[in-house]
């Protein structure tokens, strides 16, 4: 079978660095939020270069464009975004041309036809617009997809670009864990890293299929065995204590600058053994390289222009390759030192390698961990009653309320896969998906399938079981910091709560739309 090569993913925003997947949270202007959704057919051109059909996905900018417009919030820790950049030079140039690029191929409605005999279209989720509709419309679209009988295929199947939605429960957990049929290696995100990025700055696990995927994820698997994880937890309350100290003591303003950024990014450094007079320095570098992937931007700011980024990326990684060679000669208790002087599979870890894993642990354990809190304690603000539930009985109640946050609030969004080999998702009899062709797995609209969740919009701390998929759905990919995530969201709330058990958020929560990940810019709250 022909590799597939296209890379016109459903996803979005996803700038992919030397190592990963996760899309950046740049300051950025956030695009306007149209009225209504985007409907599919809207009877619009095709248009000549329909390179990206992806949502909000891929847009971005020079990094010196992002900076003169507005500074970089150097509390956002956001991954290097520019690597990706790179890889994707043809760009739809704004987001009506990307909307039509994505377009299936469907005829359009004629004007003077009063009741369609079929069901009306359903919102187009290849359209950038449709990540700026407010949550709730968003919500109704994916309840309207998981109530037709198979997966809506948005964009153009004819050239191969596009995406099935996969949106239920099932088809989730069938494409994570079936990795034969679903591969990641042509990219989990769009744009694709672009190969010489990919040969520069190592590849990510995430857009690794077995072998590779495998070996790769024995080797940092070590950074997450249940021994060093216990060590880390120690650490992870400490840092927890240190931010409410601080907290009590300068009592800043906004939650996720303060407190939700920190905390992951601290946790990630210490683990790795990042000397503390180091960080700011690697924090800079790594806000440097990034840039608002999965925002709608205008015209004139929507060209790729890779460069600085990379280069803050490369400084950021040559800077770990550099504590790791020292750790070689003189090795110390921490994670970068197992890294460099243990035997694996017969060889080391390199320097570029060690970076590279280094870049992946920011990316995706940062932005998503960050989210996750801030999310959690609007959800808890918004919701009284659950609020009150919880302090009743913290401990108890806590990791329940953990899990019921990351289902709600789904950090991320999407990956995408593509089809190896023709497929019957649900099995025989079940919708064809065809040999290179790319599925988007929407873990937000599987925690919300109401097969599986009942009342699934209702936020319910006391929910049993909570299969979410905010993780992931099983399989080879699952998230390899599912724990440490909830270690520190456990940790961080209990100490808040503990201690300050009014704290709250006030107000909305500063969101940026996004077809990846539900981030969170700033929330404000008090206590
Ligand atoms: C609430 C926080 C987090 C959420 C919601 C989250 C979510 C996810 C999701 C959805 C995936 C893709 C799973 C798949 O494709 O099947 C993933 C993969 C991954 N996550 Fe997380 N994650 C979080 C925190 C973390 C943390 C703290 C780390 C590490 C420090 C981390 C490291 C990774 C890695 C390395 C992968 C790639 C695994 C692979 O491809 O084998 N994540 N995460």
């Amino acid at each position: 079978m022909e590799t597939p090569t296209d890379t016109s993913a459903p996803t979005a925003d996803i700038a992919e660095p030397a190592a990963t997947a996760q899309p950046t949270v740049p300051a950025q202007a956030t695009a306007p939020e149209p009225a209504t959704a985007p409907a599919k057919a809207e009877g619009r051109e095709e248009p000549a270069e329909s390179a990206e059909p992806t949502p909000a996905a891929d847009v971005s900018e020079p990094a010196e464009a992002a900076e003169a417009s507005e500074p970089a919030d150097a509390s956002e820790v956001s991954q290097p975004a520019d690597a990706s950049d790179a890889s994707d030079a043809s760009e739809p140039a704004d987001a009506a041309e990307a909307a039509d690029a994505s377009q299936p191929a469907t005829a359009p409605e004629p004007a003077t036809a009063p009741e369609p005999a079929t069901a009306p279209e359903p919102a187009d989720l290849a359209d950038p617009r449709f990540w700026q509709l407010p949550a709730a419309d968003r919500a109704a679209a994916f309840e309207e997809l998981r109530r037709r009988p198979g997966p809506v295929f948005f964009g153009d199947r004819a050239t191969g670009r596009g995406f099935h939605a996969l949106v239920r429960h099932a088809d989730v957990v069938e494409a994570s864990r079936t990795p034969a049929v679903f591969l990641s290696g042509p990219g989990v995100t769009t744009p694709a890293p672009a190969r010489w990025v990919r040969l520069l700055f190592g590849d990510s696990m995430v857009n690794l299929d077995d072998p590779r995927h495998a070996q790769l994820r024995r080797i940092v698997s070590r950074a997450f065995t249940p021994r060093l994880l216990d060590r880390v937890e120690e650490d992870v309350r400490r840092i927890s204590t240190e931010l409410v100290d601080r907290i009590e003591r300068e009592r800043p303003e906004d939650f996720v600058s303060a407190v939700a950024a920190e905390l992951p990014f601290q946790v990630i450094c210490t683990m790795m053994g990042i000397p503390e007079r180091t960080r700011r320095a690697i924090l800079d570098l790594v806000n440097r390289s990034s840039e608002d992937i999965g925002v709608a931007r205008p015209l004139r700011r929507r060209f790729r222009a890779p460069g600085r980024g990379l280069r803050a990326l490369g400084r950021m990684q040559g800077i770990v390759a550099g504590i790791g060679r020292e750790r070689r000669r003189r090795p110390e208790e921490d994670l970068i030192s197992a890294l460099v002087t243990a035997d694996l599979d017969g060889r080391r870890l390199t320097g570029r390698e060690l970076g590279a894993f280094f870049s992946l642990l920011l990316v995706a354990g940062v932005e998503t961990t960050r989210n996750a809190l801030a999310h959690g304690l609007h959800l808890l603000t918004v919701h009284p009653e659950q609020r009150a539930l919880l302090l009743d009985d913290l401990d108890g109640r806590l990791g329940g309320a953990v899990d019921e946050m990351i289902r709600h609030a789904t950090p991320i969004i999407q990956f995408n896969r593509t089809l190896a080999v023709d497929h019957e998702l649900g099995g025989t009899g079940g919708t064809l998906l065809r040999a290179g062709e790319k599925v988007a797995l929407f873990y937000g609209s599987a925690n919300r399938d109401e097969v599986v969740f009942p009342d699934p919009d209702a936020f319910d701390i006391t929910r049993t079981p909570n299969p979410h998929l905010g993780f992931g759905g099983g399989g080879p990919h699952y998230c390899l910091g599912a724990h440490l995530a909830q270690q520190e969201m456990t940790a961080l709330f209990r100490e808040l709560f503990t201690r300050l058990p009014e704290a709250r958020s006030v107000g909305e929560p500063q969101l940026v739309p996004s077809s990846f990940d539900h981030r969170v810019r700033s929330l404000r709250f008090t206590f």
